[in-house]
């Protein structure tokens, strides 16, 4: 049986129901094996229990039960005032089954406003992500610079000239692939995105690249592939090695930028390229032997 909650979890509880709202999340489901409890618990930190990310979504799917909170509760947010709890999935895939989650959908909650990290003080325009919704390859970014900026698109600088022209090496055009970055707005001077940042902006990545579903993640960098291997480890350590994110094969490659600064690293490159490749079923433009400068 579920216990009443203190008045520090329920306010806690709150304000990470307003958090995961803010992000665009507002329903919660729980299985049969919860369905007894008629009140919400959470853990020492406050997060609802039975989240548990990884598994896997029950089958046949429960219809959710709502459940109501403790009556001592303080008000929550509208529509989250009736808390059905997820159990059994891992938030990100029960709201792609659940709630057909859109990069439409995704982008009308990030909005182009966004005040939730101290990026968008030095903000011209957010930086969503830019290509095909369907696409099989998506390619993932630190944060956007100056140009990305100034424009409010991914890659359209020098780095993302040379991007461009590695994903033609490919044999692929840009509107084949999505580019997007783990931060939306650019960071000042364009200095690595901090822990903050990049952990109020990432749910956003997440969702985008449940959305997209793609077969392969490259990631650009370190700070691409640490967020979404969750390491701390150097890039060194698993570059061109084939990664899994959530079931989805992850390439980790050097960033652009390096390559424009270190250009005898684009062999490298191209290497790991050539597995995307091979996974992907390209043969790559003809006479394409390396990841060539502009
Ligand atoms: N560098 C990035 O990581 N992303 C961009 O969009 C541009 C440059």
């Amino acid at each position: 049986m579920g216990e009443r909650l203190s008045t520090a979890l329920q306010e806690k509880l709150a304000k990470r129901l307003s958090f995961y709202q803010d992000i665009g999340i507002e329903f919660f489901y729980r299985d049969r094996a919860s369905q007894q409890q008629p009140v919400v618990t959470v853990d020492a930190v406050g997060s609802p229990a039975p989240f548990s990310p990884g598994a896997t979504l029950p089958k046949p799917f429960q219809k959710p039960q709502p459940v109501k909170l403790a009556s001592a509760a303080p008000p929550l947010p509208r529509r989250l005032d009736v808390l059905p709890v997820v159990a059994g999935a891992s938030l990100f895939e029960a709201m792609n089954k659940i709630a057909d989650d859109s990069l439409l959908k995704i982008q009308a909650d990030l909005g182009s406003d966004c005040t939730r990290c101290k990026l968008h003080r030095g903000r011209t325009k957010l930086v969503f992500g830019d290509g095909n919704p369907k696409a099989e390859l998506v390619f993932v970014g630190e944060g956007p610079g100056r140009d990305e900026d100034q424009q409010g698109l991914p890659f359209v600088g020098r780095a993302g000239k040379l991007l461009t022209q590695m994903i033609e090496a490919m044999g692929l055009q840009r509107k084949d692939v999505y580019i997007c970055n783990v931060v939306k707005c650019r960071p000042p001077e364009n200095r690595a995105p901090e822990k903050d940042e990049v952990e109020t902006c990432s749910p956003f990545l997440l969702r985008q690249l449940d959305a997209i579903a793609p077969k392969v993640i490259v990631c650009l960098g370190s700070i691409a592939a640490q967020t979404l291997l969750e390491t701390n480890r150097g890039i060194s350590h698993f570059r061109g090695e084939w990664m899994q994110f959530r079931g989805t094969k992850l390439m980790a490659t050097y960033h652009p930028a390096y390559l424009l600064r270190n250009p005898s690293a684009k062999g490298e490159v191209w290497k790991d390229l050539q597995k995307v490749m091979a996974v992907l079923g390209l043969q790559g433009k003809k006479g394409s032997q390396t990841v060539k400068p502009s």
